[in-house]
């Protein structure tokens, strides 16, 4: 748990304390799953099921170690985890100004699907919904291979 609280704090201005991740840990259907490296901690990712889905509530991963895919992997877990659960959806709310960990999770196939205006009681900022279809008709992808 240290390594975790010690990457919260790094990692946000308002972190959760300790008592916030054992409150989530300790509710029914709220996981925590973390990334090993070496035998240390170096990410984390907290999400809440539900009956057709996922809520990701948190994701951090060691500074140091930032763009070196292990957030990616992270969520590509968590999507073999809706696929063999045969859920819907994945969603999560990330604040207006966090550019970085929007561009990440459009990277990941999320997309933006609602603002919720004053959703972040502490600064009052705005959330951007964003969301992860398994069965979505409009994901696009991208190849370098021009076909003629
Ligand atoms: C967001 C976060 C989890 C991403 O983890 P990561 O392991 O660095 O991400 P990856 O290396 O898998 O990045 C995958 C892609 O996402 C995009 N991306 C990730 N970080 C980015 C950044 N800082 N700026 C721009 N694009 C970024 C890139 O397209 C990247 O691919 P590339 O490196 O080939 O260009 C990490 O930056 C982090 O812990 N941030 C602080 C906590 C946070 O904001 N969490 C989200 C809110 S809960």
């Amino acid at each position: 748990m240290q390594r975790i609280i010690e990457i919260e704090s790094d990692s946000f201005e308002e972190p959760w304390k300790e008592d916030d991740f054992l409150y989530f840990r300790n509710r029914t259907n709220s996981m925590i799953d973390i990334a090993d490296y070496h035998k240390g901690v170096v990410g984390y990712i907290c999400y809440e099921l539900h009956e057709d889905g996922i809520s990701l509530v948190n994701i951090a991963i060691n500074r140091n170690l930032r763009r070196r895919s292990i957030g990616s992997q992270m969520i590509q877990f968590l999507i073999r985890f809706l696929k063999s659960k045969k859920l819907k959806y994945i969603d999560l709310k990330i604040r207006e100004t966090n550019l970085k960990a929007q561009l990440f999770f459009s990277k990941c196939g999320f997309r933006g699907v609602r603002v919720l205006r004053n959703y972040f009681e502490d600064t009052g900022e705005d959330a951007f919904l964003m969301e992860y279809l398994r069965f979505s008709s409009n994901r696009i992808s991208f190849g370098q291979d021009v076909p003629w």
